[in-house]
């Protein structure tokens, strides 16, 4: 039964949330890669070492099927694990895909040419390596034609939110915003690539301007992945157990996911 959902650290838990209520009868297993966060910061070949050694991990936890909730690992690793690091008998999914899906109006997993749409100007927030990775751009190629994508790296952002720090976050978002503007002054659409983000969604939301539509992955991802799972039953995985797993200290993670949950969460060591 169980489904693995992979992150850097605790922003996967915005996904978490999202899943869990989609899909209550699923065991989720969360692992956040905590003692390496953050990931937006670290080159591709660091990012799939450690993205590779978290999912090794939850399939060794029953998982057959993992998300990378982590955009980063998404965005630097994927689509190297897929071709040619997963078995046949296991899946690695990303993050990207449905919210583009969602963005250029498609039917989950529909992968016909692409087309024009009726978003031509998005903005999007990443961290560095996301946005070094190009790998939005890529996958929305494949999907739409005509979209002019200005991506703005919010540096700082993850570690003022694993900190606690929401003055700070909040300050570095409305720069990161302004930054953005001033290279594309009207977008119609932002979508907040990173995980970390939901949690600051009303200060984007605030700073671009009612107007703009924001796309925030984690209530996209829980609906694709409740379609994936209907096509695809063979791959709720042999675990029978909810767990949440960290490489962190489980203590101080525990008492941070709490904070952001606002439930009591507990992780062990991974
Ligand atoms: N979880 C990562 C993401 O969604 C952000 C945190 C990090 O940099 O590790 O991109």
């Amino acid at each position: 039964m169980a489904v693995g959902i992979f992150d850097s650290g605790l922003g996967g838990l915005t996904v978490l949330d999202a899943v869990s209520r989609r899909l209550p009868e699923i065991p989720f297993v969360y692992y956040g890669d905590n003692a390496h966060a953050p990931y937006g910061v670290r080159d591709a070949d660091d990012v799939y070492e450690l993205t590779t050694r978290g999912v090794e991990r939850l399939w060794k936890a029953g998982c057959d099927l993992v998300i990378l909730a982590c955009n980063t690992a998404s965005a630097a690793a994927l689509r190297r694990m897929q071709e040619s690091w997963v078995p046949a008998d296991k899946r690695v999914l990303g993050v990207f895909v449905p919210l583009i899906e969602a963005l250029t109006e498609r039917q989950w997993g529909d992968n016909s040419p692409p087309r024009e749409v009726a978003i031509k100007h998005v903005a999007l927030f990443a961290t560095p390596a996301t946005v070094a990775s190009r790998a939005f751009q890529r996958e929305l190629a494949f999907r739409a034609i005509g979209v002019d994508v200005e991506a703005q790296a919010c540096g700082g952002v993850v570690d003022a939110i694993e900190e606690g720090d929401m003055i700070l976050a909040e300050a570095l978002v409305r720069s990161h915003v302004d930054a953005l503007k001033r290279k594309m002054p009207d977008p119609q659409a932002a979508v907040l690539g990173c995980t970390h983000y939901p949690l600051m969604e009303e200060v984007f939301q605030d700073a671009l301007g009612p107007q703009v539509k924001v796309f925030s992955q984690a209530d996209i991802v829980a609906e694709s992945l409740a379609d994936y799972l209907q096509r695809h039953p063979d791959m709720r995985g042999p675990g029978e157990e909810a767990m949440y797993l960290t490489t962190g200290d489980p203590k101080r993670v525990s008492d941070r996911a709490t904070q952001f949950l606002r439930r009591r969460v507990e992780f062990i060591s991974a």
